[in-house]
């Protein structure tokens, strides 16, 4: 018996919705207004241009270059942990600060919950830090105490700014567990805040914690942006 021929299914998708298709037939794809935005925002940033010759992956690499120059925060041979390193431009520039690229120079543990393409010179552990064992995998890592806690943390952003400054001081409090335990006396931490006043009892913690705390907006982070960095140096151990 003849078999019936099915209809064919209605499909939804545009014949030149796959990308490869597209690309033959030179469809453009219309951009959101945002995305737009930001890449018009991108192309006129010194930062990023700057970041995309010197070889950084992003343009926060800026930020922690403004923070040493200012702070003198890292030492050739200096062991650092690199917390929510994701995509590495901090660790670059702590491993070339501490010389973690060179024989007998310093070591540069990074890191986040996201994987990490390596960085030379640079260890890489993927790890949520706010799980209840990452502070003892961090220290058998390291083999000894660190010299500087870094943490740029941050959670993707809810747009709503208490729910996202309370999700980011989950992760600063995470943050300060780890530099507790690990900071050799003396030693510095550096972390990311979004400043709408959520962060006073930190800096209030930190206080207790360390001889210097200071806030600083390094130039390379956007005005437009809430967030802020505390240094805190001189850990009392
Ligand atoms: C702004 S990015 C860091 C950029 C990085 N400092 C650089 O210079 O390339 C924030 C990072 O924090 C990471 N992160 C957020 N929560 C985390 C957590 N609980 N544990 C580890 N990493 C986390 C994210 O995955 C993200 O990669």
């Amino acid at each position: 018996m003849a078999q019936k021929k099915r209809p064919k299914k209605a499909t939804r998708s545009h014949p030149a919705k796959n990308k490869q298709q597209r690309k033959k037939i030179g469809v453009k794809r219309k951009r959101k207004p945002s995305s737009a935005r930001w890449l018009a925002r991108q192309d006129k940033d010194i930062y990023v241009h700057a970041a995309q010759h010197e070889g950084y992956r992003s343009r926060a690499a800026y930020k922690l270059i403004e923070l040493d120059d200012r702070f003198h925060i890292f030492k050739p041979g200096q062991r650092v942990v690199d917390l929510g390193a994701a995509p590495g431009s901090w660790t670059q520039v702590a491993v070339s600060r501490v010389h973690a690229d060179t024989p007998g120079g310093g070591r540069v543990l990074a890191v986040d919950l996201k994987f990490l393409d390596p960085v030379r010179g640079a260890l890489i552990l993927t790890k949520d830090v706010l799980e209840e064992n990452s502070i003892s995998e961090i220290r058998t890592i390291l083999e000894g105490p660190a010299d500087v806690v870094l943490s740029d943390m941050a959670a993707p952003s809810t747009g709503h700014r208490k729910t996202d400054a309370l999700r980011v001081m989950t992760l600063c409090e995470g943050a300060l567990d780890v530099a507790k335990t690990v900071l050799s006396p003396g030693g510095c931490f550096v972390v990311k805040v979004l400043k709408v006043g959520a962060e006073i009892n930190l800096v209030k913690s930190l206080k207790k914690e360390f001889v210097g705390v200071r806030h600083a907006k390094p130039p390379a982070s956007r005005s437009d942006s809430s967030e802020s960095y505390v240094v805190a140096t001189d850990f009392r151990g």
